[in-house]
Parts: C-alpha cells; sequence; structure tokens
C-alpha cells in the first residue's frame, strides 16, 4: 500500500515550512483507536500538521492490518498534512516493512551503535525510503530512559556537534534526532530547573543550517495529571517533565518535530482512574474510553497551541 491512497504526505513540505516560520510539528503517539483519534481530533481543532507515530510495539499491538484500516478510516486527505511516522525502527526490516505497508516517514535508530555501523545502516535505510519517496529520520547521541517495551537505556550521551555534518551526509536522511538532555518516559529530571543542552542545539544548527532537527523524550509531564492520578489511587511519584519555556525556544533553533507519548499515556490514565472512581458502578469501558479520549484530545490541542507553535500552520 502507497501511502499516498491512504491521504497520508511525507514529511518534506512539513518540516520545509516549519523550519521557515520557526515552529515544531508534534508527533504524538498512538496505539488504539481512542489514541489515534484524539490525536485526530485535536489537528482538526487546531488546524496544525501533525505526525502520527507508531512504535514497532505499538504496530505489533495493533496488527499492522487494523493500523492501516484505521488510518483509512480516518478519511485523512494531503490537505490535512498528516503523516504516518515508524518510531524508533529497530532495523532495516522493520522499516522496509512499514514503508510496504503504508508509512509515509521512518525513522531508523541506530543510535546505539557505533559510529560508522550507524552510519551505514541508516544510509541503507534511507536510500530503500526514497526509493518510495517516503522521509527517513536517524538518531546521534544517546536517551536515556524507557525505549520501547523492552529496552530501557541506561546509558545516555549528548549528541557530538562535531560529528553531525558528516553523519547527514553520509546517511542522506532527511532529518535527525539529536540527545540534548531530554529521555523518555516521566522521570526526565532530577531538579526543576535543570536546563537542556541549549549550546549543543545551537553548535549543530550552525553546523546543519535550515536541516530539521527532532527533541525525542520532550514530554511536558503535567503535574496536574501526576495529582489526578495519585488522588483516584495512582503512585507515581518523582514525575518531571521538559519545561514549557526550553521546549518553545527549542522550536526557534530548527527543532522542527517534537515527539511526546508519556503525556498522553498519563492523561489516559488519570481519565480512567478519575471515572472509575467516580463511577464504581459503571463496567462499561466506552464511557472511561470516551474520558480518556477527551483528556487526550485537550493534552494535544493544549501543546499544540502552548508548546509547538504549529496551530494555523496548515
Ligand atoms: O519513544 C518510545 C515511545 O514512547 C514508544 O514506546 O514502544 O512502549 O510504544 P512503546
Ligand atoms: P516521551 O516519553 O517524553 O513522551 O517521549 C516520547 C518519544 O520520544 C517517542 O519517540
Ligand atoms: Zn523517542
Amino acid at each position: 500500500m502507497k501511502y499516498t491512497e491512504l491521504g497520508l504526505i511525507n514529511t518534506t513540505e512539513i518540516f520545509r515550512d516549519a523550519i521557515a516560520r520557526n515552529y515544531a510539528v508534534p508527533a504524538f503517539n498512538f496505539y488504539n483507536m481512542e489514541t489515534l483519534q484524539a490525536i485526530l481530533d485535536a489537528a482538526h481543532i487546531t488546524h496544525s500538521p501533525i505526525i502520527l507515530a507508531v512504535s514497532e510495539s505499538a504496530l505489533k499491538y495493533m496488527g499492522a492490518d487494523t493500523l492501516i484500516a484505521m488510518i483509512r478510516g480516518a478519511n485523512i486527505s494531503p490537505n490535512d498534512k498528516i503523516a504516518l511516522h515508524l518510531d524508533h525502527g529497530g532495523s532495516f526490516d522493520a522499516c522496509a516493512h512499514a514503508i510496504e505497508i503504508g508509512f509515509s516517514s521512518v525513522m531508523i535508530d541506530a543510535s546505539k551503535l557505533p559510529f560508522d555501523d550507524n552510519i551505514e545502516l541508516s544510509r541503507r535505510v534511507a536510500e530503500f525510503a526514497h526509493q518510495h519517496n517516503v522521509s527517513i529520520e536517524a538518531e546521534l547521541g544517546i536517551l536515556a530512559g524507557i525505549e520501547d517495551e523492552n529496552t530501557q537505556s541506561k546509558i545516555s550521551s549528548y549528541t557530538n556537534p562535531s560529528d553531525v555534518e558528516k553523519f547527514v551526509n553520509a546517511t542522506g536522511i532527511d532529518s535527525l534526532a539529536i540527545a540534548i538532555g531530554t529521555s523518555h518516559g516521566a522521570h526526565k529530571r532530577k531538579k526543576d530547573d535543570e536546563e537542556l543542552r541549549f549550546d549543543i542545539l545551537a553548535d549543530v544548527a550552525v553546523r546543519l543550517p535550515g536541516f530539521p532537527l527532532v527533541l525525542h523524550g520532550a514530554s511536558n509531564i503535567p503535574q496536574k495529571l501526576i495529582t489526578t492520578i495519585n488522588e483516584f489511587g495512582g503512585k507515581i511519584s518523582g514525575a518531571r517533565g521538559i519545561d514549557e519555556n526550553q521546549l518553545r525556544r527549542a522550536t526557534k533553533m530548527n527543532v522542527c518535530k517534537i515527539n511526546v507519548d508519556s503525556d498522553l499515556r498519563l492523561g489516559a490514565t488519570a481519565a480512567i482512574r478519575k471515572s472509575l472512581f467516580e463511577k464504581p458502578e459503571n463496567f462499561n469501558p466506552r464511557e472511561y474510553l470516551s474520558a480518556a479520549r477527551q483528556t487526550m484530545t485537550q493534552i494535544c490541542v493544549d501543546e499544540i497551541r502552548n508548546i509547538m507553535g504549529s496551530e494555523n500552520m496548515i
């Protein structure tokens, strides 16, 4: 299936505009009907371009046929400016499979391999992706935190700015994920005032003028969601995200894709806990899943407006 048959676009035009007008496009992860609908509703409410991100484990969870059927059922138009992106593709085969079933963008995450091996694998995937007019993201530097259901990265290393030109030129990738202090999951910082490494970001942006950069692990972790979760029986302590001001600052420095998964997970969990607590007699999942969907839509809308700056950019 070619992604154009699903009304999707690749990220080339999306990023060109984001760079030109200094905003970031949100990449929200989805893994079921409710998360998909929440993200698409937010895109329509805000008239924002959007990247629908699917991890390998989320693809497995939904099943490729169900995932593509849901995308088809969403009646997406190229005018909506929506890309379907494989998040943290771990191998050539995973990226090729995503491209073959209808993804318009893939990430090959070879960031834990030695530099030359990362180049080689990213280059091979880029070549294959470009044969299908699909965009490709790769990563330099390692983020700490939970990256998928199976890997928990304990090591982390910042991106070395002196590597980026060689990496981009040798691989032919379309966007580069960099490590400047963000991390996956809900426990990102030890202190509230911990700063991202804007010096690294600035150095990379100077070396790659106009080139799209990506921030992973960039959830804001709204504290009101943590409070709600804990108020209604949850137990999450020490959760801290990336400060909104710092994310906004990054959008002005060639960061044109910001990845958010944990915020929606927290939103869904908070809404479901509250709904079940307030109506303990309810056993109709549609009731608490609607509450989750509504909360996730609101989180996407708020972040598009207050962080990404992508509202009305279609
Ligand atoms: O960055 C990774 C995402 O949060 C995906 O996580 O593999 O549990 O879907 P997942
Ligand atoms: P968060 O855990 O900060 O939401 O990061 C998500 C992400 O980077 C997906 O690739
Ligand atoms: Zn990520």
